[in-house]
């Protein structure tokens, strides 16, 4: 009897010890740990066309998408040039530790980007100017300096310059790889692209919470669209979308949210209203949207401020307020990785506190940016737009956008031309 009663105390005791690691681990998670959306090409914005197993006939459903992909009608002669003029955003901080060197295609160039012992981070173009190696794959860093892996010349961030060569008693006077003016700034390493040499880059806002840490990190997600760079920025200034993609209940998913037995789990309402700002901060424009979700027609549950600012061709700093939960901002960054591709992200920020709500954040605002993947992944682009009256903000963007191609731009037909899927 009296063992059977030790065994009680001991499960009970293994109960709360095991309770207690569970409860432990599962606050960590909720408060310490950012998640991470990450999508591959092929997952996101073709589930709906591989539905219809034609397209899956003998092949790999990667082969199908890329058989989609080619036979898809482009434009090619009424797209824009690719790369617009502006900041990208080429890394995100975290991605790069002291000392370490790394290459990034992007933007139809190839970088170099390496941060020094003492946190400075340099991007130069990574072929050097010796024999072409890259200097971003196996380049080591010394001091302000990257050494090539192949003949170990050494070339200064801060100009580009060649400072040594291990076998010569003089680094030749003209060798240097182009230094690119960059800045690290909200978590993300920015790289200044224009096509006209001359051109000042605009200063990038800090957003001080994220600065002061007052915000902590709180995830992200990582999605590749196949499209024209323009059209994620326009997806802010096409106010009729949002009704019609957008306003299906998140618990409908990001595929197919119209067909799904959960689209009316609750409607999200859309108020938006896109303006873009006057110089000298021309280089911004602004969407305001408010947001709630209706649960009945008179009852609205949660709502939510958002000024989405969009500065310049490929960066968006997203406040959001709401009355119930407080402040959140989110950064987008898009950086065309081919004319056709780019690749998206958006990183979350709040208090800690607001850790388990964050979840839902970075969960409902994936899901919300998929249905967009789904239109991106196979529209055309009209350069002439049959638009409605109500719909003048559209042509209000593609008058702002517009700044951002100048003469020298590179047109879309000759960055297309070398790319082969
Ligand atoms: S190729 Fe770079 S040092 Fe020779
Ligand atoms: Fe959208």
């Amino acid at each position: 009897m009296e063992h059977f009663i030790g065994d009680g105390v001991l499960f009970t005791s293994l109960y709360k010890v095991c309770g207690t690691i569970i409860g432990i681990a599962t606050l960590y998670w909720l408060f310490y740990m950012p998640c991470n959306w990450k999508k591959n090409i092929d997952e996101v914005g073709y589930n709906i066309i591989l539905r219809d197993k034609k397209h899956l006939n003998a092949v790999s459903k990667k082969d199908a998408i890329n058989r989609i992909r080619k036979l898809r009608k482009i434009g090619v002669k009424e797209l824009p040039p690719p790369y617009p003029n502006g900041w990208y955003s080429i890394m995100e901080s975290s991605d790069l530790r002291q000392g370490e060197a790394k290459s990034v295609s992007a933007l139809g160039e190839q970088f170099a980007i390496f941060r020094t012992l003492d946190n400075t981070v340099y991007v130069l173009d990574a072929y050097c100017p010796h024999m072409g190696a890259n200097l971003g794959v196996g380049g080591r860093v010394v001091g302000g300096s990257i050494e090539c892996p192949f003949h170990q010349w050494s070339f200064r961030g801060s100009d580009g310059k060649c400072v040594n060569v291990p076998y010569s008693t003089c680094a030749p006077q003209t060798s240097k790889v182009k230094k690119w003016i960059s800045c690290e700034i909200n978590d993300n390493i920015f790289v200044w692209y224009h096509s006209e040499s001359d051109q000042e880059p605009w200063p990038l806002p800090v957003v001080k919470e994220i600065e002061s840490k007052e915000f902590v990190y709180h995830g992200r997600n990582e999605f590749y669209v196949n499209c024209h760079i323009q059209e994620i920025p326009e997806n802010g200034a096409d106010l009729a979308h949002f009704r019609a993609i957008h306003k299906a209940s998140v618990l409908a998913g990001g595929t197919d949210p119209l067909n799904s037995a959960l689209k009316s789990a609750g409607y999200h309402h859309w108020d938006a209203l896109w303006k873009p700002s006057e110089a000298p901060s021309k280089h911004i424009a602004r969407v305001t949207l408010k947001h709630s979700i209706e649960i009945t027609k008179k009852i609205h549950a949660f709502e939510m401020d958002v000024v989405g600012e969009q500065i310049g061709p490929s960066y968006v700093q997203l406040h959001m307020k709401s009355p119930s939960m407080g402040r959140i901002e989110v950064l987008q960054t898009v950086t065309p990785i081919e004319p056709m591709l780019q690749k998206v992200v958006h990183r979350f920020y709040a208090p800690r506190i607001l850790g388990p709500f964050m979840k839902f954040v970075v969960l409902g605002e994936s899901i919300m940016f998929e249905r967009d993947m789904s239109m991106w992944n196979h529209k055309i682009f009209r350069k002439q737009p049959q638009l409605v009256k109500e719909e003048m903000s559209v042509k209000l963007f593609r008058n702002w956008y517009s700044q951002f191609y100048s003469e020298n731009s590179r047109l879309f037909s000759e960055a297309y031309e070398n790319i082969d899927w």
